[in-house]
């Protein structure tokens, strides 16, 4: 919980949803942010949740997107691939906010974004894009895990960006003064610029 001086984000809906991406984007920028390492949510094969921490990559308000880097051989894939939906969680204690987002999540393997997204990335995390099989399957032994360290393509076959469009955002804020939230919602009908939708409710 956070003590005073109270944010000017506190009792204005607009200023909150621009808090909101402010610190998804600190967030992809900072690894000191709690926003860096979300847990994303997807549907496994009989419908139920599947939680992970992912590092998040980029956040992009205009395209209401968010970007992860991940291995095309993990579960998540099929499971995006069969369900698009998803559900994003952060908590940063040290500002008691709280975000829940509602998303639809798409696997890119090839196109620019998806070659920028390797290029820019460095070759400590380029490292496990060489391991020989696929993410979670099952070893006899710990030490049996392989990397193709002379991969001609330093992984980038294994490399795949997953996106998440977000089309429902809701605050928690945790306040001596008195808690706050709120839930925006996206109008799905609009392909331009992203119009939200705010509502306060009770906490
Ligand atoms: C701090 C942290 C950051 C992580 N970042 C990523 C990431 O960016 N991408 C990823 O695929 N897995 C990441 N992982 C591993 C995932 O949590 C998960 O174990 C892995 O992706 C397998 O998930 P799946 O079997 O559901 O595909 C991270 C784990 C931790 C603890």
């Amino acid at each position: 919980m956070t003590g005073e001086p109270l944010p000017a984000f506190r009792d204005d809906l607009e200023l909150t949803l621009a808090e909101c991406w402010r610190l998804l984007q600190e967030g992809a920028a900072s690894r000191h942010s709690a926003f860096h390492v979300p847990t994303v949510a997807t549907l496994d094969e009989q419908g139920l949740p599947e939680l992970r921490t992912m590092v998040l990559r980029a956040a992009e308000p205009e395209r209401r997107l968010l970007r992860f880097h991940t291995d095309r051989r993990s579960a998540k894939i099929a499971q995006v691939a069969r369900s698009p939906s998803g559900a994003i969680h952060i908590y940063d204690k040290p500002s008691g906010i709280q975000l829940r987002l509602a998303a639809s999540l798409s696997i890119e393997m090839e196109g620019d974004e998806v070659d920028a997204a390797w290029a820019a990335s460095r070759s400590f995390s380029r490292i496990c894009y060489r391991v020989t099989a696929a993410p979670g399957s099952e070893v006899e032994h710990p030490e049996d895990v392989a990397f193709d360290h002379g991969a001609a393509d330093e992984g980038r076959g294994q490399f795949c960006i997953l996106l998440a469009r977000i089309h429902r955002i809701e605050w928690l804020h945790l306040a001596h003064a008195g808690h706050r939230r709120a839930v925006f919602e996206a109008d799905e009908k609009n392909a331009g610029k992203p119009e939200w939708k705010g509502r306060w409710l009770v906490p």
